[in-house]
């Protein structure tokens, strides 16, 4: 495992110590490098430097110029040069380049750097509500957590994933009670195959059970009297109550095994602690808040106040941690489960990939916890996602109203991938192959769409675009990969050999500069949060890369070496799209 400096680092480093040996005064100045279309890279920090210091920004650039040669050592940079009102054009040379791509190559992170200092990140995510149907705001949660956690852990960061699941509540009281009255509601005949399909047959019970309780709880005074006596027997631990309850709760549990599988994550069932986990500790949680004055008794409820939040009429909104009737909410739980990610998980940081509609709960919670001493100034943050929109613009729903049921969207995506997959697949292609890159593509869609775009926006959900071959979407990108695949078929005996001595085509530098920010990326996308740099960069590199097939022949270049080179650059270029894809979940069929 070797870590590889981007050229876009060493340029940076060059200019800072050529700025620096220059005019000492300004040591510590930014060289502002970004890549450029006119040279390889532009450095812009003179400007504001000249400013600051009142001096010529052109000269500047001139002195910094000549500083340069002495601090580069392996020849990296190939020419500089002063140009506008004081910015520096900078070139580097072809073989600094090929060489950072053979160092990359060689190592099987491509030279991605690990964090210096790891520590312990817990994230909350994928958080959906036992005996519900999961919905597109449980799909964000689900595709955004499930990306940020590979890209921390690829940091090397320790994360711990907790799936903060609604499973308990006063509704338990009304489906446990039907339960009791009616033993056989959740009975069925034999296990269906597949996990797809035993948790849907799940969620079909569940949603009977919910049905008929409902309809009695609404009818039936008598009943919605011992449904509400079912619920402090549930939160005091009634053993007949209890056994109910688990088995409410592993038909949800099966049902969403079934939707993640579909979705293509991992879900594992000890991460899954949800509200019910923290139970025991919400006296404890209660009693502290009230004794250190952080909350207090305000008609009957336990509530903490905040100058900044008030209802439209002024008045003061609380955080209720306790009701009047002495039942725990959503609040309390969060604070008792940021007492165990803190105290016992030991944590760092605590991320919550929730709905931005819950911000202001968040920024309650966190709030409290800080005054109690719970946790850290800065340790807590939500990464909040907006909501997902039909094309109406409105948040999405069925033509009745209804909210989609996610397993339908998924089986929808699949169903139009399957017929992009089929049109491009010659005849020799099977149906179980085209079912199998269709999942891929479908569901890499439905991710790549979620994670393209920018996380706060609200989007809408639209399956044509997704699947669509052009602009930017995953199955362009998959595309990308597989077509360097069916060079490599037909490369014959021909084999991918890196030569730096070569010079380089304008769309291989373009290329190849692109791909030696890989790591880059990774690190700003991880450290920031931001899985929608990673889909950016890899829409970029596939765009850079069809420019290059297009212009610059692979198999039938110049000589063998330039072939050579070109297939080595092929490469790579697979390896990047299907590192980066990897990332996201989202997978790279070797065909398309
Ligand atoms: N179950 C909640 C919902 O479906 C999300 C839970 C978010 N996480 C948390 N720690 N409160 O909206």
């Amino acid at each position: 495992m070797a870590t590889v400096p981007s050229l876009a680092a060493t340029v940076h480093q060059r200019v800072s110590d050529a700025l620096s040996a220059a005019l000492p005064e300004a040591a510590s100045a930014d060289p502002l490098l970004r890549r450029s279309d006119r040279a390889d890279f532009q450095a812009n920090g003179m400007l504001a430097l000249a400013k600051q210091l009142k001096g010529n920004p052109r000269e500047l650039a001139a002195k910094v110029t000549e500083a340069l040669p002495a601090h580069d050592e392996n020849a990296v940079i190939a020419n500089i040069e002063v140009s506008g009102p004081g910015f520096l054009n900078i070139s580097v040379a072809d073989k600094a380049i090929m060489e950072n791509l053979v160092a990359r190559q060689r190592d099987e992170r491509l030279g991605v750097p690990y964090k210096d200092d790891p520590g312990t990140t817990v994230i909350d995510y994928s958080q959906p509500n036992v005996a519900k149907e999961m919905h597109v705001g449980h799909l964000r949660s689900t595709v955004i957590g499930d990306a940020i956690v590979h890209l921390l852990e690829h940091r090397g960061e320790k994360v711990i994933r907790r799936h903060h699941i609604g499973d308990w509540g006063t509704n338990f009281g009304m489906l446990i009670q039907y339960l009791i009255e009616h033993p056989h509601e959740l009975d069925h005949e034999s296990d269906t195959a597949g996990a797809k399909d035993a948790g849907e047959a799940a969620m079909a019970r569940l949603n009977r059970l919910y049905k008929s309780s409902r309809a009695l709880f609404d009818s039936d005074e008598d009943f919605k009297s011992r449904a509400r006596d079912r619920v402090p027997a549930l939160q005091g631990g009634d053993p007949e109550t209890l056994a109910l309850w688990h088995k409410i709760v592993d038909e949800s549990k099966t049902y969403f095994q079934g939707v993640y599988d579909q979705l293509d994550v991992e879900i594992r069932d000890p991460d899954i602690v949800g509200e019910s986990a923290y139970n025991d500790d919400l006296q404890q949680v209660v009693k502290d808040l009230e004794e250190s004055g952080v909350a207090v008794r305000s008609e009957g409820a336990l509530c903490v106040f905040f100058e900044d939040v008030k209802g439209p009429d002024g008045t003061p909104t609380p955080l209720i941690v306790q009701k009047s009737n002495g039942g725990f909410g959503y609040a309390a739980t969060d604070l008792a489960a940021i007492r165990n990610r803190i105290g016992e998980l030991k944590a760092d940081t605590l991320l919550y990939v929730v709905d931005a509609r819950q911000s202001l709960h968040f920024r309650m919670v966190f709030e409290t916890a800080q005054r109690a001493g719970w946790l850290p100034e800065g340790a807590a943050r939500q990464l909040p996602f907006g909501t997902v929109l039909g094309k109406d613009g409105k948040p999405f729903k069925t033509r009745e109203g209804e909210t989609v049921r996610l397993v339908d969207l998924l089986d929808e995506a699949v169903e139009r991938a399957a017929a992009v997959v089929r049109e491009k697949a010659d005849e020799s292609v099977g149906e179980d192959e085209i079912q199998q890159r269709a999942q891929q593509v479908g569901i890499g869609a439905v991710k790549y769409a979620d994670l393209s775009n920018s996380m706060t926006r609200d989007y809408v959900f639209d399956l044509d675009r997704m699947v669509s071959l052009q602009g930017d979407t995953s199955v362009y990108l998959q595309y990308a990969y597989a077509r360097v695949n069916s060079i490599f078929r037909k490369a014959g005996e021909l084999e991918p050999v890196p030569r730096p001595e070569l010079e380089l085509a304008p769309a291989e530098r373009a290329l190849a500069l692109h791909l030696d920010a890989f790591g880059d990326t990774l690190v700003t996308a991880a450290d920031e949060y931001e899985p929608h740099k990673v889909t950016a960069y890899l829409y970029e590199l596939a765009t850079l890369y069809s420019r290059f097939f297009e212009n610059c022949p692979v198999l039938k270049a110049d000589t063998r070496e330039q072939t050579e080179n070109r297939l080595f650059l092929c490469d790579l270029t697979a390896k990047v799209l299907h590192q980066g894809l990897a990332l996201l979940g989202i997978r790279t069929p070797e065909r398309l």
